[in-house]
């Protein structure tokens, strides 16, 4: 096996390599040879130099978040990289590929740092619930100031070599042979530098100050509820008024407060379950097929939006229209996605057309020949949807993948309009389409292998985060959304207000609240699917109506100034109407409800009740092939919060006995609404949680 450390010499400089593939994470075996092989090359009175790279694709990308589960072993990171920094000879860290969170800690505390162009650095500890706990909220603010340090640790997100060096946090850029020109670099250093010595970044008070100010206040509002950037914000304060080793300790008992909460095990679960869904079946028994022109037919919303998500990523896409007049509006949906851009300054006009000379409309279908894959995007309407894929059939070149955005409709009653049901699967996207993440992934009986290969190939060609969907109705997503929008609605019949259900949800973490959201997306939409269900519906299940009276007001939400809430002049942020409130009660009065209160906590209790137990459903049933594809949905899909996990993890905390004994309760006045799964009886009878799912 090879040695994760390997210390060798060039001359008078020592080389420690660190090699742990696939990303060099910083675990225990990899730290201890670390901290030996710095002892020993800065013992050696023959070696000047040292020099730290990684070997394979990356400078470290972190600590390794599989150990964060177990109590830490020595030596701990803080420590290696504060030997580190008490060289005696210079150190330069030579980073090329991602140097994250701990990786780029380690950089912090080397002297030196010379990194390749393509190099990327940054802290992202804030995603998984944590901060930079090995020196990175003491040193990085000592070199670039607090702002831009609290921006790089809130953002999460890494920064350019060419930015870290404008910022002062890499000394060299170097094309070509990294290894050779750190060597080079590290014959030219006379001493060590010690970023724990350095005062520029803090030197001026006031800005230290309006930068804790400022991101106090982003922690509190944006990121209200989560504990790590208030933490960060701490560390920052610390780093500026404390001696260096005073702030390290208070960095160090913040991490560790952040890695034993909730938050952290929840989104370390989401970190590892986004990671889950892209491994399935099929993709491990089959190569993708070739993908490098894309077509797509309807220009609407979605259409458009799946354009711009493709053509971002390089893919050359055309775009079929029904008519000239349609096709034009296609286009200016796509152009006015960069328009804004450029409006913002964040694009300029010559950016916008290099993106755009990879866009081509027309009204033919026969122009689709030579593309790999097409998505439809049309009306959601059966007949449509087939006539387009019977069009597709005719003219697509024989081994292109054809999919569907459908949001309700059985692939298969679109897929036998083809000779090809094979090559058909649903690609399910979100609105709007070149920034939501989710991409279900629809795979109907009889896909082939490589054809369900290549959506996922496809996802992560446009940076989505692929989940496996079974052909159901709503396949994983909109399915369970029906189960607990009802519950919703059934609340508010009972007697809470929309309003009251929003804020109980806000206050658990979303964005936004279920109301708010339909009115978002347009009131109208639902209400065709319910006068389509029309007739379909078991007499026996509750029907409430105060969406559909809201509908035949032509109150379709935001596009139209009320919906549940009214948007006067346009507004983006809805606030309650009474006549609504009227509107409900006349419902309630019609069925002779009597109002009762409902506390935030009842509301959330019975929404995720309803959410978990139809997600027992959708995995009995094979539509997910795992809790943790649920957890994946609902956080990048539905805005779950993600510092819970996910309803799947969340209810694994909540306990799946109480679940089950709540649902017992509420079934005693509604036994057709709330027919508890038996996969959740199961696994409370065995004592088994959701996450032995996802092991299994
Ligand atoms: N620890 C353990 N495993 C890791 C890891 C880490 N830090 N980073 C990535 N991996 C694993 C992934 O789980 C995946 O494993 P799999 O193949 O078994 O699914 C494999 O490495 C490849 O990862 P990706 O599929 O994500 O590969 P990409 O090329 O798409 O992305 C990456 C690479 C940008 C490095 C991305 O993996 C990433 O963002 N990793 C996390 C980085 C991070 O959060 N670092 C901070 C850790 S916390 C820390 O350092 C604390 C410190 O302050 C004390
Ligand atoms: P839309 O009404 O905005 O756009 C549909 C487009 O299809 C129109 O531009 C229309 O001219 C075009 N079209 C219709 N028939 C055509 C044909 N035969 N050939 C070529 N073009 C044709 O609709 P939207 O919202 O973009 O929805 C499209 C599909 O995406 C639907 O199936 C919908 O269910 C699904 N979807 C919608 C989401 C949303 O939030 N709007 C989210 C996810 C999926």
């Amino acid at each position: 096996m090879t040695e994760p450390v390997t210390l060798s010499t060039a001359g008078t400089i020592a080389i420690i390599e660190i090699n742990n593939p696939p990303v060099n994470a910083l675990s225990q075996a990899v730290r201890q040879g670390l901290y030996d092989a710095v002892i020993q090359a800065d013992a050696d009175t023959e070696i000047t130099a040292i020099v730290i790279i990684g070997a394979g694709r990356s400078f470290p990308a972190g600590a390794d978040i599989k150990e964060f589960d177990q109590p830490m072993q020595d030596p701990q990171l803080p420590d290696v990289i504060d030997r580190i920094e008490n060289c005696e000879k210079p150190v330069v860290a030579a980073l090329h590929g991602t140097a994250l969170g701990g990786g780029f800690e380690i950089a912090l505390g080397s002297h030196y740092r010379i990194a390749l162009p393509s190099a990327q650095v940054g802290l992202p500890e804030i995603h998984l619930g944590l901060l930079p706990g090995a020196g990175g909220t003491q040193r990085l603010p000592r070199l670039c100031g607090a702002a831009m340090a609290l921006e790089i640790m809130f953002n999460g997100t890494a920064i350019s070599a060419k930015e870290a060096l404008n910022a002062g946090l890499i000394d060299r850029l170097v094309e070509g042979d990294l290894r050779q020109a750190a060597l080079n670099y590290a014959a030219e250093l006379q001493a060590p530098r010690r970023t724990k010595d350095a005062t520029s970044g803090l030197a001026d008070k006031a800005a230290v100050d309006a930068a804790l100010h400022n991101a106090t206040q982003i922690a509190t509002s944006r990121m209200r509820g989560q504990l790590a950037p208030l933490k960060i914000v701490d560390c920052v304060r610390a780093c500026a008024t404390k001696p260096f080793a005073d702030g390290r300790l208070f960095e160090s008992d913040c991490f560790f407060e952040c890695l034993a909460s909730e938050q952290s095990k929840g989104m370390i679960h989401a970190f590892f379950a986004q990671r889950a869904s892209a491994k399935v079946p099929e993709a491990s028994r089959a190569q993708p097929r070739p993908l490098s022109h894309l077509g797509v037919v309807g220009g609407g919303t979605m259409g458009a939006g799946i354009t711009v998500a493709a053509l971002n990523s390089g893919l050359p896409v055309i775009m079929i229209e029904r008519d000239h007049e349609a096709l034009a509006r296609g286009q200016a949906n796509v152009e006015k996605v960069y328009d804004r851009l450029i409006a913002k300054g964040r694009m300029s006009l010559s950016q916008k057309s290099e993106i755009m000379a990879r866009y081509r409309g027309s009204t033919e279908f026969a122009d689709l020949s030579q593309v790999d894959m097409v998505i439809e995007a049309v009306f959601e309407r059966l007949d449509v949807k087939r006539g387009v894929f019977a069009q597709l059939d005719k003219v697509l070149k024989p081994d292109a993948v054809l999919a569907s955005n459908t949001s309700y409709i059985d692939i298969d009653e679109i897929s036998s309009a083809t000779n090809r049901r094979e090559q058909v699967i649903g690609l399910h996207f979100f609105s709007p389409a070149n920034i939501m993440k989710l991409l279900e992934i629809v795979v109907p009986q009889g896909a082939a292998d490589d054809v369900v290969a290549t959506g996922f190939a496809l996802a992560k060609i446009l940076g989505k985060i692929p989940v496996r969907a079974g052909n159901s109705p709503g396949f994983i997503g909109n399915r369970i959304l029906g189960k607990y929008g009802d519950c919703a609605a059934h609340m508010m019949e009972d007697g809470a207000t929309p309003y009251e259900i929003d804020a109980a949800i806000v206050d658990f973490g979303y964005p936004m609240g279920i109301h708010a959201m339909y009115d978002l997306a347009g009131l109208d939409i639902g209400w065709d699917n319910r006068k389509a269900a029309q007739g379909q519906r078991d007499p026996a299940e509750r029907y409430v109506g105060i969406a559909d009276r809201i509908c035949e007001r032509g109150w379709f939400g935001q596009k139209t100034g009320r919906g549940f809430y009214l948007y006067p002049d346009g507004a983006r942020i809805g606030t309650p109407d009474p006549e609504i409130v009227a509107l409900i009660e006349a419902e309630r009065a019609k069925k002779s409800i009597a109002a009762r209160k409902f506390t935030a906590e009842e509301i959330m209790a019975r929404y995720l009740a309803a959410m978990v137990n139809e997600a027992c459903e959708v995995l009995r049933e094979g539509v997910a092939l795992k809790p943790s594809d649920i957890d994946v949905t609902f956080v990048h899909g539905y805005g779950f919060p993600r510092y819970r996990g996910g309803p799947m993890k969340y209810a694994d905390r909540y306990g799946l006995a109480r679940l089950l004994d709540d649902i017992g309760r509420y079934a005693q006045d509604d036994p057709v609404f709330w027919q508890a799964s038996p996969l959740l009886a199961e696994l409370v009878a065995s004592g088994q949680t959701f996450n032995d799912l996802n092991k299994g």
